[in-house]
């Protein structure tokens, strides 16, 4: 197939790209070639004529998006648009990555793919926006929804590691939830996943979850940072611009039952993308 990957420069396009190059012919323009908020996107990709589309692109900045939440309708909302309305014309079908976020956090169990959204934030109101366009637009869609992404090089593991060497002491955030997951495994689970025309909802997360406090422990004990004190704070105590949900946990459901599609634990994933990092392998 002629795959279109949007955002093939970020972490989970790379993860893509990477994955699915060996069985697919690949295009991943950037964002210099295809800017997905302008209106002349749809036209550029029907002139590339792929057989499906990977929408990764998205303004991603969660903080930066409460900032200027326009500028993430524009890119996340309409772009989505623009893209879609492309693989409507082309008559194909389209892979959108979308996020935990779209849920509020006020659930009391882990958020199944049917269970009914409700962003709390303007990053979460954009990215669901994307959901609505693509399933309006696209008969052929799958939507990913992906959480608490690691692979690449701006994460917040590499965050964790750089502050684990510069500090002694650091304080993490205890009542925000959620999977942490591995870029290459999301893509592992995408090249699978297209093989079936079994269009819908997907949670595509590693197994498990744990708290950002959790994760920056698992992180330092694994990469021998033990000398850091790690103090748990509340996502109320924490200033930033945008408000995550507090139990962002999503459970892959549909995937693992239907199609036999599972991630493996994210501690397992955290030790691959940490031995990655160690031996300079890591993207
Ligand atoms: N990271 C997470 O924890 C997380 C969690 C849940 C869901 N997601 C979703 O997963 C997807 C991939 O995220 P990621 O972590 O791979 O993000 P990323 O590393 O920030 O990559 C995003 C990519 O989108 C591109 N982009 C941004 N604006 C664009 C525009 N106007 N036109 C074309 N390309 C544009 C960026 O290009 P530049 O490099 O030029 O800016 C970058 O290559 C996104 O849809 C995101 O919403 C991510």
């Amino acid at each position: 197939m002629r795959i279109l990957i949007t955002g093939g420069h970020g972490q989970v396009g790379q993860a893509l790209v990477a994955e699915l190059q060996s069985q697919h012919s690949i295009v991943a323009p950037d964002r210099s070639t295809i800017d997905i908020g302008n209106t002349g996107a749809t036209q550029q990709i029907i002139e590339l004529k792929p057989d499906l589309v990977i929408h990764a692109a998205a303004f991603t900045n969660v903080d930066a998006c409460a900032r200027e939440p326009d500028r993430a309708l524009l890119i996340n909302g309409l772009g989505t648009k623009h893209v879609a309305l492309a693989c409507h014309r082309l008559g194909i079908p389209m892979v959108y990555i979308s996020t935990n976020e779209v849920f509020d956090g006020e659930a009391q169990r882990p958020y199944l793919e049917f269970d009914v959204t409700r962003p709390i934030n303007p990053y979460a109101y954009s990215k669901w926006v994307g959901e609505q366009v693509v399933q309006q637009l696209v008969s052929s869609f799958y939507i990913v929804r992906v959480a608490w992404v690691f692979g690449g090089s701006r994460n917040f593991v590499r965050t964790m590691l750089r502050l684990g060497q510069e500090r002694q002491e650091l304080a993490v955030v205890d009542d925000e939830l959620g999977n942490p997951t591995y870029a290459p495994d999301i893509a592992a689970a995408i090249r699978q996943l297209i093989k079936h025309p079994a269009y819908g909802v997907y949670h595509f997360v590693n197994e498990g979850y744990c708290s950002r406090y959790d994760f920056a422990r698992e992180i330092f004990q694994r990469s021998g940072l033990t000398r850091i004190v790690v103090d748990p704070i509340k996502l109320a105590d924490y200033q930033r611009d945008s408000t995550p949900p507090r139990y962002g946990v999503l459970r892959n459901f549909v995937g693992a039952t239907d199609l036999g599609i599972r991630l493996r634990p994210w501690q397992d994933a955290l030790q691959v993308f940490l031995e990655e990092i160690q031996s300079g392998s890591a993207r």
